[in-house]
């Protein structure tokens, strides 16, 4: 061991020194490549999530930039940002496609007001065009059922056959809940059926498309397009534009068991006066 001069000494203090910043560089160094990385990863991660996509309006037609904007006043408190739904409010409705919009707007239960068990038909808050033009952005962010262009009843109206099948169809999957009038029926917890007197055509078809609340969804595989035309042809010929035949005394279109009821008490009465005028003359 060498003694130690005031040089040497002199000399390693320096030494330390000039080893003491480049050590601080060293790791300075290490944290900028860190945060390079962090920064790298997080704009790959940014640019490839959907978020950021739905979020570039360039990539929306006009018509659904227009349904962004109602959405973003009327919807997103319940629905959330860009659809995704919102926790205990709104369910999400990527997925849900144009026609549920439609079906959901163009009735007026959307937007709805309050928490129910069955969202309430209102007088609808938006006109078609608004309609259309949300309907169009919920199937740019999301995809789902479209109701098909082009009309749903006009070249069946007047085929026999086609009512005729419509009729079975609407017998088979629609009257356990709607009633064989169509004039709906109370399900269970709250929940109802509603009257088909007012369902537009659309509105119809975008039902057995979508299935809202406790409706089952009717795809192409259980009824095909063309059955669902005539399933409509039969609802709007037959029982929306069917008067009643007896006028304001109609028996509520409960089916077979009121008519049968109002024929019995009215038989029996008339049966039971007629016995007693014969019994009186004799
Ligand atoms: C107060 C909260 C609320 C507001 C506001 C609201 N919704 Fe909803 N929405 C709901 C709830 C809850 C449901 C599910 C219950 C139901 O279908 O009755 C729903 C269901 C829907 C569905 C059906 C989803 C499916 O599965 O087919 C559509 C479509 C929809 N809403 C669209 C809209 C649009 C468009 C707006 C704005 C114009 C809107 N909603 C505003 C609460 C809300
Ligand atoms: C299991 C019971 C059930 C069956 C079967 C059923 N529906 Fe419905 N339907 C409902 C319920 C419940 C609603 C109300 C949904 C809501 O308020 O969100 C409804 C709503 C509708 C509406 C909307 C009415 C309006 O004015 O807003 C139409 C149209 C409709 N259904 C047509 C049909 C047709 C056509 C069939 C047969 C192909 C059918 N439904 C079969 C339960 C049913």
């Amino acid at each position: 061991m060498t003694s130690d001069t005031p040089a040497r000494r002199r000399a390693r203090v320096f030494s330390r020194r000039r080893g003491a910043p480049s050590r601080v560089r060293r790791r300075l160094g290490a944290a900028v490549r860190m945060l390079a990385a962090l920064a790298l990863a997080g704009g790959v991660y940014t640019a490839f999530t959907p978020g950021a996509f739905a979020e570039d309006n360039t990539q929306l037609s006009t018509a659904a930039q227009q349904g962004k904007e109602l959405f973003d006043t009327s919807c997103i408190t319940c629905h959330g940002r860009d659809g995704q739904g919102v926790e205990g409010r709104g369910p999400s409705l990527i997925g849900v496609g144009s026609a549920s919009v439609e079906f959901q707007v163009g009735t007026g239960r959307m937007p709805m007001t309050r928490q129910e068990a069955q969202a309430e038909q209102k007088k609808p808050q938006f006109n078609d065009d608004e309609t259309d033009q949300i309907a169009q952005y919920v199937q740019e962010i999301g995809g789902g059922p479209e109701i098909p262009e082009g009309s749903l009843t006009d070249d069946l109206e007047t085929d026999p056959d086609s009512l005729a099948r419509g009729g079975e169809l609407f017998r088979v999957n629609c009257t356990s809940c709607h009633g064989f009038g169509g004039g709906g029926g109370a399900l269970s917890s709250g929940k109802f059926a509603p009257s088909l007197s007012d369902a537009t055509a659309e509105q119809i078809y975008a039902a057995m498309l979508t299935g809202p609340q406790n409706m089952p969804v009717f795809g192409d595989n259980q009824l095909t397009p063309d059955q669902k035309r005539q399933i409509i042809t039969y609802i709007k010929t037959q029982i929306q534009d069917d008067r009643d035949p007896g006028g304001v005394f109609n028996l509520g279109r409960y089916g077979p068991s009121t008519e049968g009821m109002a024929i019995f008490l009215v038989g029996i009465t008339i049966l039971v006066f007629t016995s007693l005028w014969i019994a009186g003359k004799s």
